[in-house]
């Protein structure tokens, strides 16, 4: 039976999980703890303590925020694809590690980014 019209479908479906499990590993080597440590030293100054209550409106909340989108505009920061003198200051101090720290941690906060519909 090699002719069954979804073996290319379900072989994609086998990728695609390999993939997401490959993403859930990932997620295990972040260190939430070092993270937290990390925000309250550093970040919690502009963007609150709960990533939710930033000292000016203009600075964004990152509760809750998606961890990659997080990941990536700190690597952006770090790289001036993104441009901003206060964040490119702050990223430039981070570690890859840190970076992994920093999104893992602001992304398990409660936000009221995805929450309120
Ligand atoms: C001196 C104030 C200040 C500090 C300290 C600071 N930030 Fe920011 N952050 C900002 C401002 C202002 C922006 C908005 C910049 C822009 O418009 O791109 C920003 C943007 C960001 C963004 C992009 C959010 C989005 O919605 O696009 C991330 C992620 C971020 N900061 C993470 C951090 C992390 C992690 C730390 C601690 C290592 C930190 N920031 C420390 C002021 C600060």
């Amino acid at each position: 039976m090699s002719h069954q019209p979804f073996t290319g479908a379900r072989r994609l479906a086998a990728l695609i999980g390999a993939a997401a499990l490959l993403a859930t590993a990932g997620a295990q080597a972040a260190d939430v703890a070092k993270g937290k440590e990390k925000a309250d030293q550093v970040c919690a100054a502009c963007h609150g303590k709960d990533g939710n209550t930033p000292i000016d409106p203009s600075y964004p909340r990152l509760a809750g925020q998606h961890r990659d989108y997080l990941r990536q505009a700190m690597l952006d920061y770090q790289s001036d694809a993104r441009k901003n003198p206060i964040m490119a200051a702050q990223a430039k101090q981070l570690s890859r590690a840190d970076i992994e720290n920093l999104a893992a941690f602001y992304a398990r906060l409660p936000g009221t980014l995805s929450h309120q519909r």
